[in-house]
């Protein structure tokens, strides 16, 4: 009885109010708010968002440095994403979850692999790692002003041997070309214990191929068309299992024998598309 005073109905949404808005690059920005819940969630999970008159969208929950507070980091993309970027302080938007399975953590040598806002339950794992491992981050973005989270990320992993490697396609910083050029190069010259990776699926498509090739445990988390987020409505469904709930992170030995990981997702309407 008291566990269940304890918890969140996760089935419907919480208002929350929008107390900060940091600006991380011209199209990203990450909105935090007071939720000791959602603050304590495991990496990988994520929350249904609730942008009152627009729609609802699943988001990965991000840390936040405060205690008790949780937060969001969205890219503007279509209406409902736009809308959730451009929230103000005082705003509220509702949110329901936590949902989802979480990164398993490993210890060892570490390799984190991340494009875009894929870097956010990146981060959140970052904080579950031990402080003897031996941590190197490799954040794709198109361009020098896409780049976000290197500060953070260097921050959160202070204590651990670490190495935090921006790379942007067309070179204006960091490293030039793909995370997965660099991700071979770094295979050639160290061991890995465990590889982790979320962002665009061809991109982890072939970071997981890369791990499996040498021989490294590597989990993804992939993103599908989500309503319900708890299993209920099948729109989220990629192979043989459901993202939300079987999901999202996965392990290379089942996402190498899914098809559709890194070919085909599905639409709003739920028919199959090519990436
Ligand atoms: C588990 C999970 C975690 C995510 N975490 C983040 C995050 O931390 N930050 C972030 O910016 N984005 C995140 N996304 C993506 C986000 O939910 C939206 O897909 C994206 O913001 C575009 O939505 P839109 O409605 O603005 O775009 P639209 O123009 O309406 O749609 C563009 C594309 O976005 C995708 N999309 C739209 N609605 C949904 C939906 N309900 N479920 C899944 N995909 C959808 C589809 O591929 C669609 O074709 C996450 C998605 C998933 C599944
Ligand atoms: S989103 Fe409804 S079953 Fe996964």
């Amino acid at each position: 009885m008291i566990w269940l005073e304890l918890q969140r109905n996760i089935d419907s949404s919480t208002m929350v109010t929008i107390e900060k808005v940091i600006d991380e690059t011209p199209t990203v920005r990450t909105l935090v708010f007071s939720d000791d819940f959602l603050s304590k969630v495991l990496p990988g999970q994520f929350a249904m968002v609730w942008i009152p008159g627009v729609n609802e969208l699943p988001m990965s929950i991000m840390i936040s440095q405060e205690k008790g507070k949780a937060a969001f980091t969205v890219r503007k993309h279509g209406l409902a994403s736009t809308a959730l970027y451009s929230v103000k302080s005082g705003d509220q938007i509702g949110v329901r979850g936590p949902y989802g399975n979480s990164f398993t953590i490993r210890q060892g040598r570490l390799l984190l692999v991340g494009g875009g806002t894929g870097l956010v339950p990146l981060m959140r794992l970052a904080t579950f790692l031990k402080k003897t491992d031996d941590v190197t981050i490799l954040m794709g973005a198109k361009t020098k002003q896409e780049v976000f989270f290197e500060g953070l990320a260097n921050k959160l992993l202070e204590q651990n041997p670490h190495k935090v490697i921006v790379v942007t396609e067309d070179g204006t910083y960091g490293e030039s070309g793909l995370v997965t050029d660099i991700m071979q190069r770094l295979l050639k010259e160290s061991k890995f214990d465990a590889v982790y990776t979320c962002g665009p699926e061809k991109m982890m498509h072939k970071v997981v191929q890369l791990a499996s090739e040498n021989k490294i445990y590597a989990e993804a988390s992939i993103e599908r068309m989500m309503k319900c987020g708890m299993g209920l409505c099948g729109s989220c469904c990629f192979g043989d299992v459901l993202a939300c709930k079987d999901g999202t992170v996965f392990d290379s030995r089942y996402l190498l024998t899914n098809k559709e990981f890194g070919y085909t997702h599905r639409s709003k309407s739920g028919m199959l598309e090519n990436y």
